[in-house]
């Protein structure tokens, strides 16, 4: 495939990094991350290959939710630098190449917005609108409750005013009332402000809760996503928007805007994850590869972004109490471990019990699945979780930089974790010594997938690999093949593929050396060790496989046929 279609439409093969500037590296030594330190390391992001940077919430806030409960959108937290700092890191992350999103978190402020204050003051106060009052706390439906540890219904009684006020999540967040022209107008302001100092688009917090679970109900709630990515477009035509969208299939077409892909550009896809995990936990590859034939086809120029994990709890909400069970079994069976009910607050390698091999197995799998990968900062070195700290919290330390932490000079603010998962035994510097480690293993697998553009941009089949615990799977462009394939089981496996069309090709592995060569009869024999994975580009014997994915065809207008 060409580079000129590819980079048109970036976000089809970025690789994203999320990160939080509070916890990822201090500048100025008072124990909290801020942009000055991040600057600092944007040539280590730079190296490590990833493209996009995500940020999450930076803007000022009273903390209740880690910077999700935000009282000012036009400006930086004071604890995290200045909006000079802000457009010194935006310059130097452009400069090495690197595009910025950042957190959207617009279907709630904190209580202590100055909006909210003045809303509450009394029923007449012109800002009463912007925000959802009801005198009777209706609908109370419980299972509309997103953290049932702190909270039991979604209305608030305001004592003050008389009425109570709508808050999807905790009751220190009042939801914005997005029916009100006003507000919409405001959040569109807000996409300026911030598009005005560069960033590429925006992480779009709770996207359903958002415009579905509103109360007064929008006549087209699409209609407002459609109007946001319209003005997006009209201001800097290659930003997008990241939508988290934790919905089941059929319903998620809608956000992609059905058919058209004009609302959000890419959706988390959560249920391929929780499939993901699931495979991760039987040690076979049928959920996930059901996951994958079930997944619609996103609109034209749309995407599906793939995660393993995020900053929130590792959601399991999709899947039957039974699969729950099974997961929350094999990678979290202590409660202190588990969360909401529905979740684990644990990061990867300690739930896949710090086995090397498998954790790299794991993350091979994530890069060659369809779509657009996003990591969460330290996924990358194999942190783990630091089950001391407050729910959510546990998988949000700061990043382990040095084997004396190197985060900052002062005490942190938050803690690492110790033991086999501190940063005496995880942390950069010591992987980057290591060609073996994690951290040299992710920044190949980034490279190649870069490489392969047909994983993200393909059409992908699910192969039958003749075992259960081996998921193999095709992506298809331009006459070009990728195959990959995963061992998800801890025994080798013999695995024979036919493939369709590629009779006599060369198959050239790609996180290894090696080729095999397919038959006349188009079957290849490929031997996988325990949690073993192979990639390999097939290519017509006589072309080296260096050129297999480039064709002729060179026109600008490519990526808008199907
Ligand atoms: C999203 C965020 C989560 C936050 C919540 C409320 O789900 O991912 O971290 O607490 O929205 O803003
Ligand atoms: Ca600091």
């Amino acid at each position: 495939m060409r580079l000129t279609y590819t980079s048109d439409l970036w976000w089809k093969n970025a690789v994203i990094y999320c990160l939080d500037v509070e916890t990822y590296k201090d500048g100025n030594g008072d124990g909290i991350g801020d942009f000055r330190g991040l600057t600092q390391q944007i040539d280590y992001l730079a190296g490590l290959g990833v493209t996009c940077l995500w940020l999450m919430p930076f803007y000022p806030t009273p903390n209740k939710d880690d910077g999700y409960d935000i009282t000012d959108f036009y400006a930086i937290d004071p604890r995290l630098g200045t909006l000079g700092d802000f457009v010194e890191f935006m310059r130097t992350a452009h400069d090495r190449g690197l595009r910025v999103i950042a957190d959207l978190v617009v279907n709630h402020t904190s209580d202590q917005h100055p909006w909210f204050k003045e809303a509450r003051k009394s029923k007449d106060s012109p800002r009463r609108d912007w925000y959802v009052w009801s005198d009777k706390p209706e609908p109370d439906d419980p299972s509309m409750v997103v953290f049932p540890d702190k909270e039991n219904s979604i209305w608030q009684y305001d004592k003050g005013s008389g009425q109570y006020y709508l808050h999807s999540f905790y009751k220190h967040q009042p939801d914005l009332n997005v029916a009100n022209p006003e507000v919409r107008d405001e959040i569109a302001r807000i996409l300026g402000f911030w598009m005005e100092l560069g960033l590429s688009g925006f992480r779009v917090d709770a996207v359903p809760f958002l415009i579905e679970n509103v109360e007064p109900k929008l006549a087209d709630p699409h209609e407002f996503l459609a109007d946001l990515r319209a003005f997006m477009t009209r201001r800097k035509g290659d930003s997008i928007l990241l939508g988290e969208v934790n919905v089941p299939y059929r319903q998620l077409l809608d956000y992609f805007g059905d058919g058209l892909g004009d609302q959000v550009t890419m959706c988390f896809d959560f249920i391929g994850m929780q499939s993901a995990w699931l495979s991760l936990a039987r040690g076979e590859a049928e959920p996930l590869a059901a996951a994958l034939k079930a997944r619609p086809r996103p609109p034209k120029d749309c995407q599906w972004a793939t995660f393993l994990r995020n900053h929130d709890e590792l959601t399991l909400d999709k899947l039957t109490d039974e699969e729950r069970q099974e997961i929350f079994r094999a990678f979290g069976p202590e409660k202190n471990m588990q969360i909401f009910g529905r979740g684990l607050r644990r990061r990867l390698p300690t739930m896949l019990g710090g086995d090397l091999r498998r954790i790299k197995m794991a993350y091979s799998l994530l890069f060659s699945l369809p779509g657009t990968p996003v990591l969460f900062y330290g996924e990358e070195i194999g942190m783990g979780e630091n089950l001391d700290a407050e729910g959510r919290m546990a998988v949000r330390t700061p990043m382990q930089w040095s084997s004396e932490g190197g985060f900052t000079m002062a005490e942190p603010v938050r803690r690492m974790p110790d033991g086999p998962f501190g940063p005496d035994r995880v942390n950069v510097a010591d992987q980057k010594r290591d060609t073996d480690s994690l951290l040299r293993w992710i920044q190949l697998l980034i490279e190649r997938y870069r490489e392969c553009p047909e994983l993200a941009w393909g059409r992908h089949t699910v192969l039958d690999s003749g075992s259960p615990h081996v998921l193999a799977h095709r992506c298809d462009a331009d006459g070009a093949s990728v195959i990959a394939l995963h061992n998800l089981g801890r025994t080798a496996e013999d695995v024979e593929l036919k493939l369709e069309g590629l009779e006599n090709y060369r198959l050239t592995d790609l996180l290894v050396d090696g080729t095999s060569d397919v038959s006349e009869q188009g079957v290849v024999r490929l031997p996988l060790g325990p949690h073993g994975c192979r990639w390999l580009r097939a290519a017509p014997a006589e072309v080296p496989p260096e050129d297999a994915s480039v064709k002729a065809d060179d026109s600008f207008t490519h990526p808008r046929r199907r």
